[in-house]
């Protein structure tokens, strides 16, 4: 079949904790033309440790590519129509390579991973001056979650990590430098760069003066040399080395987060969304200023649209586990064979019957920030079954959403009014229902739900040498959105929100 197209087309890569993408979009109209995804495997070597092989995470990248290249040629669309190429990626997930050898030196270690509890612990006695010194500089809690001490780890236990820095040949990274050094060509001269807002998940990068921090580096015991340049999220870094699209421009780099702030056009002060990954993330555009909050949320770079242009903020609710307690229901309990299936089981109860269930897997992030929580699935009787369990873990993920969006709504001083909404988990219809029941606002989704990856296309597409994309918000004013409308009233959402608290509290302190 024959099929015109109208214009330059840009891909980008949404290299997700589950799963990575590549995807391809027409410059002009935001459609997306095709795509391509493949799941990632997880390791636990032990219990809470996560790791990903960084090599399956690039040649996924390469599949991906090479997979939608071929569908865009079956339908008639010439891939040199594609004049750049986005990246969006997991943030905070450690790499440390090999620069002569271009080996992954250890796992990547995953933003979720728990390994540093203890190292966390000693490091905070240790806080010079006040305990604002980490917070002050980079808007983060000293916590497990962030790539700073997760570095620290792999410099204080791993030889080869301890020996490549020695020699000179260690090179750290977020995956963003990881896939950038390796798709610019790797040992044989790839780009060794991150964008500023995969830099703000470090723990290492100071967010006023955009910059890594000498500082920090040596409180968390880094060699400056191994770490990436810094460059803004929409500028040409280099061009692909090999494959399908060789020779094309890597123009866009963005961490996931703010990938989605982004396409979902949130470029005004107060303008927020929430996305449903691995994980879950409510980001709210606060401008050029730096807000700090005082409920438990984190400050964050939102991005940096160029060389010259202003540096924009975000504040920003964390929610570790989301789609992720999908997962564990699939492939630990074994309760349902594929994601989707959550929804029919839920719809079959439509209610918890009274069960509540924290998945507090990793400890739990905002606003507690408590890594001594552990997961919990309470208010069971002998009535419970499968389908009450797969109910409360979609409510578990409401409720986490209703707690940032308070912490949000408490410092930003005026509330939301509603939600905007994106992700994998959005096209369950029962989750939806339930968010906008359980936070009394309607909650508002796009028709096209690859906001991810439509961020990070159109600052690559937008980029100063490329210029295929105008980021002015009326280009997409065609895009539709459905809406959810709360339909209980607040008063029995009140109370089942205060039952969850309960549950909460009950499932801190687990570890000590
Ligand atoms: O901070 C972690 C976040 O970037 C992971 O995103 O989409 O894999 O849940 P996701």
């Amino acid at each position: 079949s024959k099929r015109a197209v109208c214009g330059p087309l840009v891909g980008a890569v949404d290299q997700g904790t589950s799963s990575t993408r590549f995807l391809v979009f027409n410059s002009k109209t935001a459609e997306l033309l095709s795509h391509h995804q493949v799941e990632i495997k997880q390791e636990f070597p032990r219990e809470g440790w996560v790791e990903q092989d960084p090599k399956e995470i690039l040649h996924s990248v390469y599949e991906c590519i090479e997979k939608t290249c071929e569908k865009l040629g079956q339908l008639n669309i010439d891939i040199s129509n594609i004049k750049a190429i986005g990246v969006s990626n997991q943030r905070e997930t450690t790499v440390v390579w090999d620069k002569i050898t271009g080996e992954p030196l250890y796992n990547a270690v995953l933003w979720l991973d728990l390994r540093t509890q203890s190292t966390v612990e000693s490091l905070s006695k240790r806080i010079p001056g006040n305990n604002n010194f980490v917070k002050s500089k980079t808007g983060l809690p000293l916590s497990t979650y962030f790539s700073a001490v997760k570095l620290h780890w792999l410099l204080d236990n791993v030889r080869k990590v301890q020996k490549a820095v020695e020699d000179k040949r260690a090179l750290f990274g977020t995956i963003d430098s990881w896939l950038i050094w390796s798709l610019t060509g790797g040992v044989s001269g790839g780009v060794h760069c991150t964008d500023v807002t995969n830099a703000s998940r470090t723990m290492l990068f100071n967010i006023h003066s955009l910059e890594w921090d000498k500082q920090l580096c040596d409180f968390f015991g880094i060699p400056m040399e191994i770490l990436p340049n810094v460059r803004s999220s929409s500028e040409i870094y280099g061009l692909m080395k090999a494959g399908a699209l060789e020779g094309v421009p890597i123009s866009g780099c963005l961490g996931d987060q703010s990938a989605a702030l982004v396409g979902q056009m949130c470029f005004q002060i107060g303008q927020a969304k929430n996305t449903y990954g691995t994980g879950c993330f409510l980001l709210c555009n606060t401008g050029h200023k730096c807000v700090f909050s005082d409920h438990g949320l984190l400050t964050t770079v939102a991005y940096k649209l160029g060389r010259d242009k202003p540096v924009y903020y975000a504040l920003e609710g964390s929610v570790a586990i989301a789609g992720a307690v999908v997962r564990w229901l699939r492939d630990n309990l074994g309760i349902i064979k594929t994601s989707e299936e959550i929804e029919k089981l839920a719809k079959e109860v439509g209610t918890s019957y009274g069960c509540y269930f924290v998945p507090a897997f990793s400890g739990l992030y905002a606003p507690y920030w408590e890594p001594s929580a552990r997961g919990i699935i309470c208010g069971l009787t002998q009535f419970t079954n499968k389908c009450h369990i797969a109910f409360a873990a979609l409510e578990a993920v409401c409720f986490q959403t209703r707690e940032i969006l308070d912490a949000m709504n408490r410092d930003c001083g005026i509330p939301l009014s509603h939600l905007q909404v994106d992700g994998g988990m959005t096209s369950n219809k029962i989750l939806m229902q339930l968010q906008a029941d359980i936070l009394c606002i309607p909650v508002v989704k796009p028709s096209m739900p690859e906001t991810t990856a439509l961020g990070a296309a159109m600052v690559a597409g937008a980029a100063e040498g490329v210029n295929v994309w105008s980021l002015e918000p009326e280009d997409l004013s065609t895009v539709t959105m459905e809406r959810f409308e709360p339909q209980i009233n607040a008063e029995e959402s009140e109370i089942r929100y205060s039952t969850w608290k309960k549950a909460v509290m009950k499932s801190m302190g687990w570890v000590t």
